[in-house]
């Protein structure tokens, strides 16, 4: 394992001004704090600047209420050359609770840009624990995935001539 920092946690209370007409945060709002959460990471891992590539499924599990202490936990699990894979753990629950509760997790990808803008090298990052193996190809199959459908929707426009 190389002495590059893996994981950023960001704690704080979600806010009125977080909340929809519903009294439960935004969904945007939580996307917001994934977003920031995995940008530090990958920034922290790669000292580098770092933009959002990609963002894998979001299940909205249970709301976060005004109030609440919101916990995320982001950490790279896995690497590329220019990108950087983060899966990030969204817990919430009332200051009282000594258990938070998991609302949302998923692998948001960022890659390293060099100072013309142009994707940069990132240190690898090398999975040991079984626990980090399954999220590295947790990850991976996300991609896969993720620019396998890509393709198939530029084919799909590219065949209609669009
Ligand atoms: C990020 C950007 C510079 C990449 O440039 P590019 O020439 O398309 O680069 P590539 O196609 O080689 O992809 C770069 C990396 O992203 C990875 N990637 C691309 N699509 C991906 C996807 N759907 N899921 C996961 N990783 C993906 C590639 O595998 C590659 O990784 P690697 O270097 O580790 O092999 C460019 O797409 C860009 O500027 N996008 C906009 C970013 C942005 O504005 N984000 C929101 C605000 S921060």
């Amino acid at each position: 394992m190389s002495d590059h920092v893996r994981n950023v946690e960001f704690r704080f209370l979600a806010e009125p001004t977080h909340v929809n007409f519903g009294g439960k945060v935004h969904g945007g709002m939580v996307m917001k704090w994934i977003d920031q959460a995995a940008y530090a990471c990958a920034a922290r891992w790669s000292g580098q600047y770092c933009v959002t590539v990609s963002v894998g499924t979001i299940r909205f599990r249970r709301p976060i209420l005004v109030g609440h202490l919101v916990e995320l936990d982001a950490k790279v699990v896995h690497t590329g050359t220019s990108s950087m894979h983060i899966f990030i753990q969204v817990r919430s629950g009332t200051t009282q609770d000594t258990k938070l509760a998991e609302t949302n997790h998923c692998i948001i990808t960022f890659v390293a840009l060099d100072e013309q803008g142009k994707p940069t090298a990132v240190p690898a990052f090398v999975a040991t624990t079984e626990e980090d193996k399954f999220l590295e190809q947790y990850a991976i199959q996300m991609k896969d995935f993720s620019q396998s459908v890509e393709q198939q929707m530029l084919d799909f426009y590219q065949q209609k001539g669009e």
